[in-house]
């Protein structure tokens, strides 16, 4: 298996990479935000519960949040490995991950962080627009549609998250912080973490990305 996990604080731009590294390794991206909001569009259990967390930039509970992310892991799709953006936000996750894993014989291969200072989070995220069908991302001065408002790769409509206004970002970031801080920890703690510059144009980000994967000590490179 692959297991690649991506953080960072919101708008740092786990969710960009991500797709780029599942196409480039051949794994799905599997990111819990994702997953939630599709859940809020359905209505479902998991949807309501999850969204009056999200409003309020809080992190949805462990027990929801790690059985929804189990579930994916067991999709045929993600027999051989995914590129996970979002999960995990808190030591337990990381626990769980690793002991979901190790029962496949598998671990995390690396965790990268992707490094954006918080004054360019704001100005990114209130320029994000992403395709209601597919979650596909865009910005409107670094990264536009070529026709405003529909998706590049699928012409759905483009819409703003709902926590992507100027009160909810500053609060996801407040409030999340000091756990990322801990999953960093925990993946340092292993030698499992690498740090990339985020600041950098996306092309540049993925170049450092798939730079981490390839390093001797991970030997991902044979895989794209
Ligand atoms: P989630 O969807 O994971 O949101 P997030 O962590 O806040 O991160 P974002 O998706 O906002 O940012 P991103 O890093 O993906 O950046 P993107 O690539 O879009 O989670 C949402 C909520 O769900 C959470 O707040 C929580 O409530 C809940 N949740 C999710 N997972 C959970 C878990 N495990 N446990 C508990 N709760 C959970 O890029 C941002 C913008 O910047 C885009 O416009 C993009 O085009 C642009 N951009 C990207 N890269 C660059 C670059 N290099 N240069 C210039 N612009 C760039
Ligand atoms: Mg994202």
């Amino acid at each position: 298996m692959t297991v690649v996990v991506l953080l960072g604080v919101p708008g740092a731009g786990k969710g960009t990479q991500a797709r780029v590294l599942a196409e480039r390794l051949g794994v799905p991206h599997v990111a819990t935000g994702d997953l939630f909001r599709a859940a809020v569009r359905d209505g479902s259990p998991v949807g309501l519960e999850a969204r009056r967390y999200m409003e309020r930039g809080q992190l949805v509970p462990d027990v929801i949040t790690i059985r929804m992310l189990l579930d994916r892991l067991a999709q045929d799709d993600a027999a051989d490995g995914v590129i996970l953006d979002g999960f995990p936000r808190n030591r337990a996750q990381a626990e769980t991950l690793d002991e979901a894993l190790a029962a496949r014989g598998s671990r995390v291969d690396l965790a990268v962080s992707i490094e954006v200072p918080p004054e360019e989070l704001v100005r990114r995220l209130s320029g994000r627009w992403v395709c209601q069908d597919s979650g596909h991302v865009y910005n409107e001065t670094t990264n536009p549609p070529r026709e405003p408002g529909r998706c590049d790769l699928d012409g759905s409509v483009l819409v703003q998250r709902d926590d992507d206004k100027a009160e909810t970002i500053r609060a996801r970031l407040d409030l999340q912080l000091a756990s990322l801080r801990d999953v960093m920890a925990y993946y340092r703690a292993t030698g499992g973490l690498r740090q990339v510059d985020g600041v950098a144009s996306i092309d540049d980000v993925t170049a450092a990305i798939l730079a981490a994967l390839a390093d001797d000590t991970v030997g991902l490179a044979d895989r794209w």
